[in-house]
């Protein structure tokens, strides 16, 4: 199916099209007043950008830069996102009882800090109740998520001042607020710990150039967005009001880089070959910080950045471990990994974060105690079957993959039979107790390794919607 122009220009541009931009700002809002909000929420219509016209900036600014001409001059756009949760939906009189009772709507409706036991966000470290304090259940404080995305600082500030300006006149109160930026100099695209981010997204059909033979297949839109068939065939029943909008998932991600550098030291005891800082960082990742593949590229970083692999052909994880985060994260071709045998298409993510945060200085001898990570932000139809399903079942299950099938649906992967040591939780984005153990599979065998602590914690989070410019404008009615 292709996505019409009209389509496009009513779902917003922060999920299938994505903004691209070295600088985003998160804004969170509390609506204190419903019947002021709906002037904000009328100026927030007029200046929400579609899906239609990021795509377009995205592609003309690709092909001038493609000709080697310097495009940021020339071609310029500050981008906004819409996102509200099931309280501000609320409070601006939505009706969220005309949602289907399936999983994913009842998680969006109960919000993220409610859904803490089924998500995993259970460890002292990451329970809500000590997440940032608007974050915090009972709270009832975050309303609104307006991302302002630009590569002009003096656009960005600009564009962020109208808004808050308007935010404050308009019954709402600023709540949190956070940057995230490209990180400066050698660390550009990259994450804290190093890697290149983005190298992997999902394909829709109709929309975005059709994936190589070897890559992940297209999904249809509606496994992003409501009101289209998803990958089952099945379109929810929504209204209008529900029509051609997301949700979003939103997660502030604390990195523990200096750990990190710990860890990865420390290699892998008993490992033969034995593993150098670099490789062991790479096995706990599943890429090298080139964001190449270690199925492509499974012993030296060439920057092979490819996504035409699959890992079938390694079922033992000797190239890239099957507890690393990007096979956790998308086990591709992976056999048996789902109770209802759905394929992994079942479960991708549009991911549209960025970093925040200052790098950790490359010579640093000891923690500087400075909060930097991740603003996960994933868009989806399902939060259910698609980011809660991946972030417990697969990152936080130590017997993903090789551990014995869930007896049912609620519960997780057992342990491997037979004396086999699982393969372990995510060590990067995994949640976990401390101390739990991964195992690195080489030719030479089995070798298992603690990991240290969690090295990501959840420090606040939140469910989105992500509606549609004519749902906004009802809401604005
Ligand atoms: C601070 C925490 C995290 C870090 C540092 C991190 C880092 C990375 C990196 C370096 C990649 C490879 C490059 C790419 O394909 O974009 C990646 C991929 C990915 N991550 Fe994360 N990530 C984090 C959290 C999460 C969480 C919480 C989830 C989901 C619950 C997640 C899901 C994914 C997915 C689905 C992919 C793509 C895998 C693929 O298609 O091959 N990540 N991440």
């Amino acid at each position: 199916m292709t996505i019409t122009k009209e389509q496009a220009q009513n779902i917003q541009g922060i999920g299938i099209a994505g903004f691209r931009k070295y600088t985003q700002q998160l804004i969170f809002a509390r609506i204190d007043n419903a019947n002021k909000a709906r002037t904000l929420l009328r100026e927030l219509s007029h200046i929400t950008a579609n899906a239609w016209e990021v795509k377009t900036f995205n592609e003309l600014f690709s092909e001038i830069r493609h000709r080697g001409r310097q495009a940021e001059g020339g071609v310029r756009a500050t981008w906004v996102g819409t996102l509200i949760s099931a309280s501000g939906l609320k409070k601006l009189g939505a009706n969220l009882d005309e949602l289907p009772g399936d999983e994913g709507f009842i998680a969006f409706k109960a919000g993220m800090a409610a859904r803490a036991q089924t998500i995993g966000d259970t460890r002292p470290t990451d329970t809500p109740e000590q997440w940032k304090k608007p974050f915090r259940p009972g709270t009832e404080a975050i309303d609104l998520l307006v991302v302002v995305a630009s590569d002009e600082a003096a656009e960005l500030d600009e564009a962020v001042a109208r808004i808050e300006k308007h935010m404050a006149r308009h019954g709402c109160t600023v709540v949190f607020k956070e940057r995230g930026r490209t990180l400066p100099g050698r660390m550009r695209g990259r994450e804290h710990f190093g890697f290149k981010d983005g190298a992997s997204q999902p394909a829709i059909d109709g929309w975005d150039d059709a994936p190589a033979e070897v890559e992940p297949p297209a999904l249809p839109i509606g496994e992003f967005v409501l009101g289209y068939a998803d990958a089952a065939g099945q379109t929810a029943s929504v209204g209008d009001f529900w029509r051609d909008g997301s949700f979003a998932i939103f997660r502030r991600l604390r990195q523990d880089v200096f750990g990190f550098r710990q860890q990865v030291a420390q290699g892998v005891p008993a490992s033969d070959p034995a593993l150098d800082a670099g490789t062991t960082a790479a096995k706990l990742a599943g890429r090298w910080p080139s964001g190449a593949s270690l199925q492509t590229s499974p012993t030296v970083d060439d920057g092979n950045v490819t996504n035409a692999f699959g890992y079938s052909g390694d079922p033992e994880g000797l190239n890239a471990p099957r507890f690393s985060h990007v096979r956790k994260a998308n086990p591709r071709d992976e056999p048996r990994v789902d109770l209802a045998q759905e394929p992994t298409e079942r479960h991708r993510m549009i991911r549209r974060g960025a970093p925040y945060g200052s790098p950790l200085n490359q010579a640093a001898t000891a923690d500087d105690g400075k909060d930097r990570g991740l603003h996960f932000i994933s868009v989806v139809a399902d939060p259910a079957r698609q980011f809660e399903f991946v972030q417990s079942r697969w990152l936080n299950d130590p017997n993903f993959p090789n551990g014995a099938t869930p007896p049912t649906p609620a519960q997780g992967y057992g342990p491997p039979v037979g004396g086999e040591p699982a393969d372990g939780p995510d060590p990067l984005a995994g949640e976990f107790d401390a101390g739990a153990q991964d195992t690195l599979r080489q030719p030479s065998g089995a070798h298992q390794f603690t990991v240290m602590h969690e090295l990501v914690r959840v420090t606040a989070g939140e469910y989105f919607f992500v509606p549609s410019i004519a749902a906004l404008k009802r809401l604005s009615e």
